[in-house]
């Protein structure tokens, strides 16, 4: 059985802003691109573990602050070093101006 998150209000991010949320112990950011996208995916690099809310968004890539290591919004995959892992991304959908997530199922 999906279980759908309520992250927030659509409008609570800004467009290629990101926000942090945890859930569970664990922490995730959501993403709004500059085409109105948005995006869960993991809150932490995957090579120094460093918290990705303070990072960068570009079109549909998300740069960690510390190395400038890039993220593929869309699959979570490196793209660009050092990151050679991918960050786990979860399901998304808006309804009714709020941003829900499935976090029980990466994709
Ligand atoms: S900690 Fe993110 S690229 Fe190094």
């Amino acid at each position: 059985m999906a279980e759908w998150i309520d992250v927030c209000a659509t409008a609570d991010i800004e467009e290629e802003d990101v926000l942090r949320f945890a859930h569970g112990g664990a922490v995730y950011v959501a993403v709004r691109d500059d085409a109105d996208n948005f995006y869960v995916v993991d809150g932490l690099c995957t090579h120094e573990h460093v918290e990705l809310a303070e990072g960068f968004v570009f079109g549909c890539v998300l740069e960690c602050p510390r190395h400038q290591g890039r993220f593929n919004l869309r699959d979570g995959r490196p793209s660009g070093g050092p990151v050679t892992e991918g960050l786990r991304s979860y399901e998304t959908r808006v309804d009714n101006g709020r941003l829900l997530a499935r976090l029980d199922e990466a994709t």
